[in-house]
């Protein structure tokens, strides 16, 4: 798999689902693979702050969902990662999965992997999830391919954004462009 779209709301089909896929549809097209995952429903566990990821290089909890989600973040080229904005930041779902990622900081083995980030919220504080998710891509030395911001409130209102829409179809052209040069 090359291109993985994670969508961290508990919203299954919400507007972060929506605008991600955006992105990956637009890879679909010129060919690419991709895998969506929602983190709905998945089980993501705090960082317990123990430390012991500095000796395992991989994070000790092993009863969640972390773990296989991580393992596709590992074999991606590009990852899409998307957050509705709760409080002006990324939800708590997101902050989890950010947070037990550490456990890769170590040894950066997520280092030159290229990524984009995603957020949605309903009038204020996407920049502040946008700033978030370019904390943990930087931190761990990812190739930055640009973000998408995107307006909404209920379900599917992301649709009316046709601004955020554009957006995210452009940053799918540019990891089309990336991934498949020659097209
Ligand atoms: C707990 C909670 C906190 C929220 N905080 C904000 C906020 O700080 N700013 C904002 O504009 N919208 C806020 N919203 C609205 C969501 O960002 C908005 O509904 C968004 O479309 C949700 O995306 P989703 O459909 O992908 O879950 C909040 C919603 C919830 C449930």
């Amino acid at each position: 798999m090359t291109v993985l779209g994670i969508s961290g709301s508990m919203r299954k089909d919400g507007n972060t689902s929506l605008l991600v896929k955006t992105v990956l549809e637009q890879c679909e097209k010129a060919g690419i693979e991709t895998e969506f995952i929602s983190l709905a429903g998945k089980k993501i566990n705090p960082c317990l702050g123990c430390e012991k990821c500095k000796e395992n290089d991989w994070c000790i909890i092993q009863n969640d969902d972390w773990g296989a989600i991580m393992e596709k973040v590992l074999e991606a080229e590009v990852l899409v990662i998307g957050s509705p904005t709760y409080y002006y930041d990324v939800c708590g779902h997101v902050k989890n999965f950010i947070d037990r990622s550490y456990s890769l900081y170590h040894r950066r083995q997520l280092a030159g992997r290229k990524a984009a980030a995603v957020a949605v919220c309903s009038n204020k504080g996407g920049a502040r999830t946008i700033q978030t998710l370019e904390g943990f891509l930087n931190s761990h030395e990812f190739s930055y391919l640009g973000w998408v911001r995107g307006k909404g409130y209920l379900e599917g209102d992301i649709t009316k954004d046709t601004r955020a829409l554009k957006k995210a179809r452009e940053i799918g052209d540019k990891i089309v462009k990336l991934l498949k040069p020659q097209d």
